[in-house]
């Protein structure tokens, strides 16, 4: 079996490493230091033979690069339809602020999109109550905002407007939606 481990460097996350390589699966290791997941890669690749690989934040700090979220509009307000998507969504996008505020000063960007709607197998068959973005121009708006400190931004921007609209709906309205 493939597994991937963030944090894989010390404490439990290394004891799952270890255990799981006595039992020959492969490993994709992830930590915040170079030399720790270096270190624990060679060390395991040597006494399991297995196929053992890894990446640290540090490549991103040090190096430079990008960490680009895909969030969503619909975690601007819980609502009965999006539970679940718009919990993971939010917390989505407090860890890129909290990745923000690491990388600061550093040589990685991060950015996080709050999509709208786009012509994806997520969204196709359904019935939308807004214009939905094909991925491509998705894609050409977030290539070109690479390199950029650009934080939480709205794609496309006027998805701004509506969600405002929903976030600030009164309660009385709001609970008579069916969205
Ligand atoms: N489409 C929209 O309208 C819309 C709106 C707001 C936000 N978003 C967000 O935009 C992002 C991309 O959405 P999309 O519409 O492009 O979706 P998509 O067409 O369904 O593509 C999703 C991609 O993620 C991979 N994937 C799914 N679950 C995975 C998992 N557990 N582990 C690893 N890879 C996984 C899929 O690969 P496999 O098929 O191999 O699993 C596929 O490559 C998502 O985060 C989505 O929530 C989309």
């Amino acid at each position: 079996m493939n597994t991937v481990i963030v944090g894989a460097s010390a404490g439990l996350g290394r004891a799952i490493a270890e255990r799981l390589a006595a039992d020959g699966h492969a490993l994709y290791l992830i930590a915040s230091d170079a030399q720790d997941i270096e270190a624990l890669v060679a060390d395991l690749g040597i006494r399991f033979s297995i196929k053992v690989s890894g990446e640290s934040l540090d490549h991103l700090q040090a190096g430079g690069g990008n960490l680009v979220g895909a969030g969503s509009v619909s975690s601007s307000r819980g609502r009965r339809t999006n539970s679940v998507y718009a919990a993971a969504k939010s917390g989505l996008e407090t860890y890129f602020a909290a990745m923000r505020h690491y990388m600061a000063g550093s040589r990685c960007r991060v950015q996080f999109y709050r999509l709208g709607y786009i012509q994806t197998r997520m969204t196709f068959g359904q019935r939308l109550m807004f214009p939905a973005l094909k991925p491509e121009q998705g894609a050409d708006a977030i290539v070109k905002n690479l390199g950029r400190d650009l934080g939480a931004v709205y794609l496309p921007w006027w998805w701004w407007g509506i969600t405002t609209i929903i976030r600030f709906l009164p309660w009385p309205i709001f609970k008579r939606l069916n969205i």
